[in-house]
């Protein structure tokens, strides 16, 4: 990172009347954290993360592989051989997890610095032109992420995209979440609701295998609330130490509440909605840095994993003249 951009990066605070405050910054459109109130009206911050933008990995510190809430792009999650055919022509993208591409290659969103457009307590709007061939991608790709919160303290999260040649697109917010707002505790006491009956199960790279299964039953179906620890390790797909890592196959259509998180004891909760088609469960099991594997719960609404690969997955493809879009809403309450 150049000195130059160490200086650009700046951190922004929304805040709503009933004292919800969400940080971030501008390194990698990043939330730093989000402070709610339990039960007791004790305010915590319930994401893990840094107090100072220069201590997130881009500018020097650990975690390198985290990314922690960070936005990652172009592609959030894999990319298989980091390589798609796209209008009969094979790209190569940046194999960061070789040979696979993970969360939009070596140098990816989350890495540089965006451009602030607003920046009020209520709104913020951060823009990052990505050029023709970025990363292996085609196209110059502009893309926006405005975060707002409303009056009641729900944080919405909108990424808008348009390129200048046919390509692939599917941004992402990676929050780790710990509700208890203590990072040193584990989140397998923390219930979970996710209103999905099937998954795609991964191979040992973490890559969807192509199938679609269904979950009813097993230590993948959060469709009646439990523990998250309940019985993440009953499922050969979640044994190894490598827990819930999975993306959720999400019904319906438009901005619809996809997951619940709760946590019992601080009485805190969050609802998240979305209009994607896509939910990861990633249980934070490859954690190792400054925070513990399991300290942190991702819920993160995206297009499924390997979609440029996969013709029968929805299509992530954007077109010159379209705009992707993607609104993600997370509410935070009490249960
Ligand atoms: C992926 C995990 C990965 C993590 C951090 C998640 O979205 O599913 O496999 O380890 O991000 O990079």
């Amino acid at each position: 990172m150049t000195d130059r951009a160490r200086r650009d990066m700046t951190v922004l605070t929304l805040r709503a009347p009933n004292g919800i405050t969400v940080r971030l910054t501008n390194l990698g459109a990043t939330l730093m954290g989000i402070e709610t109130p339990d039960r007791a009206g004790r305010f915590a911050n319930i994401m893990l993360g840094y107090a100072d933008p220069a201590d997130y990995p881009a500018a020097g510190g650990p975690d390198p592989d985290a990314y922690l809430g960070a936005t990652c792009g172009r592609y959030a999650n894999r990319i298989a051989g980091a390589t798609f055919m796209l209008d009969g022509v094979r790209y190569q993208l940046s194999a960061n997890e070789a040979p696979n591409h993970l969360h939009g290659g070596e140098r990816n969103f989350h890495e540089v610095i965006w451009q602030i457009v607003v920046a009020d307590d209520r709104r913020v709007v951060l823009s990052h032109h990505s050029p023709d061939g970025d990363q292996g991608y085609p196209g110059a790709l502009d893309a926006v992420a405005t975060f707002t919160l409303g009056d009641d303290g729900e944080l919405a999260i909108v990424y808008t995209a348009t390129t200048t040649r046919p390509t692939h697109v599917n941004l992402v917010s990676h929050g780790y979440f710990n509700l208890s707002g203590d990072p040193r505790t584990s989140t397998l006491d923390h219930r979970l609701w996710i209103d999905a009956a099937e998954i795609l199960p991964i191979d040992a790279a973490g890559l969807p295998t192509g199938e679609r299964r269904a979950i009813a039953g097993s230590a993948f179906d959060f469709t009646v609330p439990r523990m998250i620890g309940s019985r993440i390790d009953d499922d050969p797909q979640a044994q190894g130490g490598q827990g819930y890592n999975h993306n959720y196959v999400l019904g319906g259509a438009g901005v619809r509440e996809v997951a619940r998180l709760e946590h019992p004891i601080s009485g805190r909760s969050l609802a998240v909605s979305t209009d994607q088609p896509g939910l990861q469960l990633y249980s934070g099991d490859f954690l190792g840095g400054s925070f513990a594997p399991r300290s942190g719960i991702c819920l993160e609404a995206q297009h499924w994993p390997d979609s440029p690969n996969r013709a029968d997955f929805p299509s992530t493809r954007l077109d010159p003249g379209a705009t992707y879009r993607s609104e993600t809403r997370l509410r935070f309450g009490l249960s």
